[in-house]
């Protein structure tokens, strides 16, 4: 055991996520019962640029495992984005006495980690967490499965409807520039066309697919887009659809939402097929987190607390098949991890 690691803060940082109250609970435990204090750091990488700090004891960590969200908040906030962000960072650390840092986020979060780790040896380790499992070093983020189950069971209620009325159902869902959650819970709930922005298939294509089905006497259909996918077309054309007014986030993000919409009004104007559209939006990332994210933050959160302990900074928790792994910073956050052909044809073969 380092004797130089006494107090251990630990952030959550971008959108809130199930499961990050069960990495806080299980880096909590470990480092109390090794004699360490906890110390929230308030509201992401902000709670260190500005010194919102709270202790976290036995009592605030209690009765955490099945809560949704994040006791200790979370924010966008890029250090390197603001004046003499880092500056600061570096200075509560100081003043905070903090030995060593946690921080649980996805790219942008661990991005900044790894960074602070490289360029001013800030003593930090990484949890990965999105819903979007879009993390290259890790098979899995905690998140993922619980997304993916709220976007099953709402395809489940939605085909109640498409059935019932002979319609066409495009479900939108979130994940950013990679379509895990639209692949998985397409598959999961048996959507009849999954369009992702890995695997630019056509709105034509798609149009074509639907056609075919309700020629083979199925009159409804269920369409999964991801948040992420351009509108494409046989020309060539490509048409991303963002929240336009919207501004991008400290990491250069667009808010995305609206493919669905579009994408809607072509099957309906291509097809004839009466059509409509459902957002699933941050229902997404709300509430308790599944069984599966529940165990996964947990051995996240205890391999984080070990790394600290360890000394081990600049590395990041992952899982690596059923194992709990350490894999650097750099490497986590050096690219997105898209969904591969494998994945799309197993959701394709269930196409039309
Ligand atoms: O990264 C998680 C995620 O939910 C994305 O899937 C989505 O694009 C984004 O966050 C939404 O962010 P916000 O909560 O800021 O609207």
């Amino acid at each position: 055991m380092s004797a130089a690691t006494k107090r251990v803060g630990i952030l959550t940082g971008g959108g809130d996520c199930p499961g990050l109250n069960a990495v806080i609970r299980a880096v909590g435990r470990r480092s109390i019962d090794r004699g360490y204090d906890l110390v929230g750091v308030r509201e992401g990488w902000r709670g260190l640029v500005d010194g919102l700090f709270a202790p976290l004891g036995q009592r605030e960590i209690s009765g955490i495992l099945p809560r949704g969200g994040t006791i200790v908040g979370t924010s966008r906030t890029n250090p390197f984005r603001l004046e003499g962000g880092v500056e600061r960072v570096l200075g509560n650390v100081a003043e905070q006495r903090l030995d060593a840092l946690v921080a649980v986020g996805g790219e942008d979060t661990l991005g900044v980690a790894a960074r602070l780790h490289a360029e001013c040896g800030l003593p930090v380790v990484g949890v990965p967490k999105t819903i979007d499992n879009d993390l290259a070093a890790t098979d899995y983020t905690f998140g993922f499965d619980t997304a993916v189950a709220i976007c099953t069971e709402a395809i489940d209620r939605l085909h109640t409807t498409a059935e019932s009325h002979n319609r066409v159902m495009v479900v939108e869902v979130m994940g950013r520039h990679t379509g895990w959650i639209a692949v998985q819970s397409g598959i999961a709930g048996g959507a009849d066309v999954i369009l992702i922005p890995e695997q630019p298939v056509t709105v034509e294509r798609a149009c074509a697919e639907i056609r075919r089905r309700h020629d083979r006497g199925k009159d409804f259909s269920i369409v999964v887009v991801s948040e992420g996918y351009e509108l494409s077309y046989d020309s060539g054309e490509r048409l991303a659809v963002a929240q336009a007014p919207a501004p991008a986030d400290e990491f250069g993000h667009a808010r995305l939402g609206g493919v669905g919409h579009e994408l809607g009004r072509e099957i309906e104007s291509r097809t004839g097929y009466e059509t409509r559209v459902t957002v699933l939006g941050h229902v997404q990332r709300g509430g308790s987190p599944t069984p599966r994210d529940r165990i996964l933050a947990t051995r996240f959160g205890l391999k984080a607390a070990d790394l600290v302990d360890e000394g081990r900074f600049g590395r990041m928790a992952a899982l690596r098949g059923d194992s709990i792994v350490d894999v650097s910073l750099v490497e986590a956050t050096a690219e997105l991890k898209r969904v591969p052909r494998e994945w799309y044809d197993v959701a394709s073969a269930f196409f039309g």
